[in-house]
């Protein structure tokens, strides 16, 4: 259909009108959370934090007060009482941080809230939807369950295991079986209410009368077990029945003792399970089934699950009807009870791994007989879902990978040690059987379907995708399909790395939380989903992992030591403040304020006090550069620099002024040195010398192979340079024009590997070159974001040269998320769409005008509320539409080549309603706009 421009502005019209509709039908307060969470069940926070949106259309639309209601039954608060807690009408624009302040707060409390709120004028909105939380167990001498296992399983296993069979080796594997544990019960009285707290030492399913509890996946995630361990709690009121009870877990590896990177039993042998259920009846009585000794355990049809290696499951050897209620278990074992490790044992904080999307095969091909190969057209994170009929017996394996060989098979040479294998052996008898792994995942597009005796079709194996289930919350698209495909891309390479905490890669068998990779991404991360509760989860991770020197780990949960690894340890900075500058967070950075203080302590001791890195010091450079190096002593000095000045500007934000002071003093003193080090008085940045025979790389890998200074890797160190704020504007200026010639030297193609990647498009903005960012965002030659996609990617990959042939296969993921930061700079460049200052409160509007695109529309939930740009030209006409949510101002930058030619909603923009002209800027017209939605145009574009 070919629309006239007439029509294309009326059909834009109308879609703003019937967006506006829905913004005034929704103008009471929506999408209320709990700790940053919906709904969320089990938490441990006693003043936990409420939060709503508000929606409207209207300009300059604001909230002057709020009353929230807090009830113990949803019954008390349809009739409007706050029993638990009444605010009463609190004059007030917040929206978020609501600490509850009620009754104090009990284990199992069920607290269902709702919200009004006023606007500007006093007028009062309905009330909110209800929503609901409840509490956890409390305290530790709550917990009546005992750790329970079964060793024996697994004490065979060793016992009859070859004594070469020691070593990680995908054809002799050591993996023991899960194991099930069961306890039967009896309800005799009306029940109330019932209350199930799980918490596991590796991963559980618990079965209530035959079903499982929740459609949660890998309770309960992962921690230093050694330090804590998560429960998840669940409302199973309504899955109790008279009479005869059945409770039941499967109990497997998981991260506690399968495999990690090349090594299993990492935080002991034997996995555990502590369950607890709280019946409470209708006349006031109550009883806990709690796990304990008298629990009966047996090995059932699962033979093997690790996450890394994949899952067995042999249907004859189902064990009947064991989650039922009356099975007979007098044939079963008795449990082994206690764990060596008495983690504490705390709620888990964030949302749980589960289902988030299927995916069905787009073409199977056959490449030798018997061997099928699903492609599912997507690289993601998950598992298959097998359907079939089979005869007794027949064993059916799917296994997984990223990429296909040329001659059509499945690549499985990136996968290090990761076997990757679900097997299913069929029960038989006529009977449609399906099955799902439960306690593994790998990161795949293909999937290899082998023992089948019929041709598969797209509904034999379905690809389940599992993830930490967090809410969507922004999406960009525009005239480039390219870019629309980069922001796929990024989408599913960051959900299928956030698996309870954020993993490297989730293919081969590595999958740590590299503490760098996720860092760097972050950012990226929040305008693609809403994480605040996962990374408040993970900021915990990285605390535990903090030595007591103050050294942050480069990998959290810690797997492999501490060392000296600056770009990854100020994970431990730079994550605690994002959350607090994405969502206003001040108790996630007030909790990981000590540490963040102890890490600058320790780097300034490590570095004496001249300041600069000792010679020797042997740390990891800008990670997978395309042979550039950068100097490690700038390197390091650029991140220490960095911290330094978030550490000032967090101390600032918590009002302590003292530390600001003592911070800001020491920012300006490493400045100084690295200035006076490094810096030439052409604005060049030339590193120190390497001190003859220390070794570069302090591990395995090729990121950092070579010295700089020799072979001239020249970007990263003017990018952080740069984009850290450590030059003043002089050399600032100089160095930019050093950082645009390296990148012409390179034919216009970036060199950087993920730390410098991160910051190479906004030290391109900062010295005003979006012309070479746009160029680097659009080139699909090697290296760039658009080689991943010409060279078949769909998620992007470690390494720029991945599919070339000089690639190590042994460190070449296909779905690694440090290169997705780019959509960051998409996001606050193309549409436009920055915080200035913490949460979006102040909004800045600027999009820059890419002239390879005729239209960019950028839209990101930010914690107050949608905000939205679309831009789009044509004939020099610009138009942009911009939306603030109710709370909040902008300043917009309309590009213009003068004021007279900017219009809003027809009229002048300076005279339009909440529209406030403020002064010309870098060729654009800047207007300060309240909330609400507004239709730009301007006539030319410069
Ligand atoms: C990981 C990276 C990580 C690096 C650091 C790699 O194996 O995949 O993402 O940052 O090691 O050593």
């Amino acid at each position: 259909m070919h629309l006239t421009n007439v029509s294309k502005r009326i059909l834009r019209c109308l879609t703003i009108l019937s967006l506006n509709t829905a913004f005034l039908q929704a103008s009471t307060p929506g999408k209320l959370r709990c700790e940053a969470r919906a709904n969320p069940a089990g938490i441990d926070v006693t003043t936990p934090r409420l939060s709503w949106i508000l929606q409207s259309a209207e300009r300059g639309a604001r909230q002057s007060a709020y009353q929230v209601l807090v009830a113990s039954s949803s019954a008390k608060l349809a009739k409007d009482q706050g029993d638990l807690w009444d605010s009463g009408k609190v004059e007030s624009a917040d929206t978020f941080n609501i600490a509850y302040a009620g009754s104090p707060l009990v284990s199992e409390n069920r607290c269902y809230w709702k919200v009004r709120t006023w606007d500007g004028t006093g007028k009062p909105s309905a009330w909110s939807a209800p929503a609901s939380w409840f509490m956890g167990l409390l305290k530790p001498s709550e917990w009546q369950g005992q750790w329970i296992g079964w060793d024996a399983p697994r004490a065979a296993a060793e016992a009859a295991r070859s004594p070469d069979a020691k070593a990680v080796n995908k054809d002799s594997l050591f993996l023991p079986p899960p194991v099930q544990v069961r306890t039967g019960f009896q309800v005799d009285k009306q029940v109330q209410r019932a209350t199930l707290h799980a918490a596991a030492l590796g991963l559980t399913d618990i079965y209530l009368n035959g079903k499982r509890v929740s459609d949660d996946s890998f309770t309960s995630g992962w921690t230093d077990y050694h330090q804590r361990v998560y429960a998840r709690s669940y409302d199973v009121t309504g899955m109790l029945r008279q009479g005869d009870n059945a409770l039941g877990a499967v109990i497997a590896d998981g991260w506690f003792s399968g495999h990690v990177l090349n090594a299993r039993d990492g935080y002991g042998k034997n996995p555990r399970v502590q369950v607890q259920l709280h019946v409470e009846y209708a006349d006031g009585s109550s009883t806990v089934v709690a796990t304990g000794p008298a629990w009966k355990s047996a090995v059932g049809a699962l033979q093997e699950a690790d996450l890394l290696m994949g899952e067995t499951y042999d249907a004859r050897a189902e064990t009947g009807k064991w989650r039922e209620p009356g099975f007979d278990d007098h044939t079963w074992a008795g449990v082994s009870v206690g764990s060596p490790l008495n983690p504490t044992v705390h709620a888990h904080p964030g949302e749980p791994v589960r289902a988030i999307a299927e995916f069905k095969a787009k073409t199977i091909t056959q490449p030798s007989p018997g061997v099928y190969i699903l492609d599912l057209g997507q690289n993601f994170a998950g598992v298959g879902r097998l359907t079939l009929k089979g005869t007794p017996g027949q064993k059916v394996a799917m296994r997984y990978g990223e990429r296909l060989k040329p001659d059509g098979t499945l690549y499985t040479g990136n996968l290090r040690d990761a076997r990757v294998t679900d097997t299913y052996i069929c029960r038989g008898g006529g009977l449609i059987e399906t099955w799902q792994p439960r306690f593994t995942y790998h990161g795949f597009r293909f999937i290899e379907l082998t023992g089948l005796t019929h041709k598969p079709d797209a509904d034999t194996v379905v690809g389940v995708a599992l993830g930490t289930d967090m809410a969507r919350a922004g999406s960009f698209s525009c005239s480039d399909p390219m870019l629309n495909q980069l922001s796929n891309a990024i989408y599913w390479t960051l959900r299928s790395n956030y698996m309870d905490v954020p993993t490297d890669c989730p293919q081969r068998s590595e999958r740590l939380g590299w503490t760098a990779d996720a860092m760097i991404s972050m950012r990226a991360a929040t305008f693609n989903t809403d994480v605040q509760a996962f990374f408040t989860k993970w900021l915990v991770d990285i605390a535990d992992a903090q030595g007591k020197n103050g050294q942050f780990a480069p990998t959290a949960p810690s797997r492999v030591g501490i060392f000296n690894s600056p770009g990854w340890e100020d994970a431990g900075v730079i994550c605690p403040w994002t959350i607090y500058a994405t969502y206003g967070d001040r108790r996630a950075l007030e909790s990981a304020y000590p540490g963040m203080v102890r890490f600058i302590d320790y780097c300034e001791k490590r570095f004496g006090p001249g300041l600069v890195p000792p010679a020797d010091l042997q740390i990891m450079d800008d990670w997978l550069n395309v042979s550039a190096g950068t100097p490690k002593d700038v390197f390091c000095m650029a991140y220490f620099a960095h911290s330094t000045k978030l550490l000032e500007t967090a101390a600032e934000a918590l009002g302590k002024r003292e530390d600001a002071v003592k911070f800001h003093a020491l920012f300006e003193r490493i400045k100084a040195a690295f200035n006076h080090e490094y810096v030439t008085d052409d604005g060049r940045i030339q590193g120190g010398e390497l001190k003859p025979g220390a070794k570069a790389p302090t591990r395995a890998g090729d990121g950092v192979v070579e010295d700089a200074r020799l072979k001239g890797g020249l970007q990263t160190r003017y990018v952080l340079a740069i984009a850290f704020g450590l030059l003043d504007a002089d050399k600032q200026k100089l160095a930019g024009e050093h950082l645009v010639k390296a990148i012409e030297e390179r034919d216009w193609h970036l060199s950087t590997g993920i730390h410098g990647t991160k910051e190479l498009m906004n030290a391109l903005t900062k010295i005003g070159r979006n012309d070479v960012a746009f160029r680097l965002l659009h080139n699909d030659t090697y290296p760039s974001w658009g080689f991943f996609l010409k060279s078949g990617g769909t998620t992007l990959w470690e390494r720029w040269n991945g599919s070339l042939p000089e690639a190590d296969p042994s460190m070449n993921s296909f779905n690694h998320y440090a290169f997705c930061a780019v959509y960051q700079w998409m996001v606050e460049n193309i549409g436009g769409i920055r915080s200035d200052g913490p949460a979006y409160k102040k909004i800045l509007i600027a999009p820059q005008i890419d002239p390879n695109l005729t239209h960019a529309e950028t839209r990101y939930d930010s914690i107050r509320g949608r905000i939205e740009t679309r831009w789009s030209k044509e004939d020099q006409q610009l138009s942009l539409s911009v939306t603030i949510p109710p709370n909040t101002t902008a300043d917009v930058f309309v590009p213009a080549v003068e004021n007279s030619v900017v219009t809003e909603g027809g009229r002048p923009a300076g005279m339009a309603e909440g529209v406030k002209f403020l002064r010309r800027e870098s060729g654009a017209g800047v207007y300060a706009v309240q909330s609400g939605h507004y239709e730009f145009s301007s006539s030319c574009i410069p």
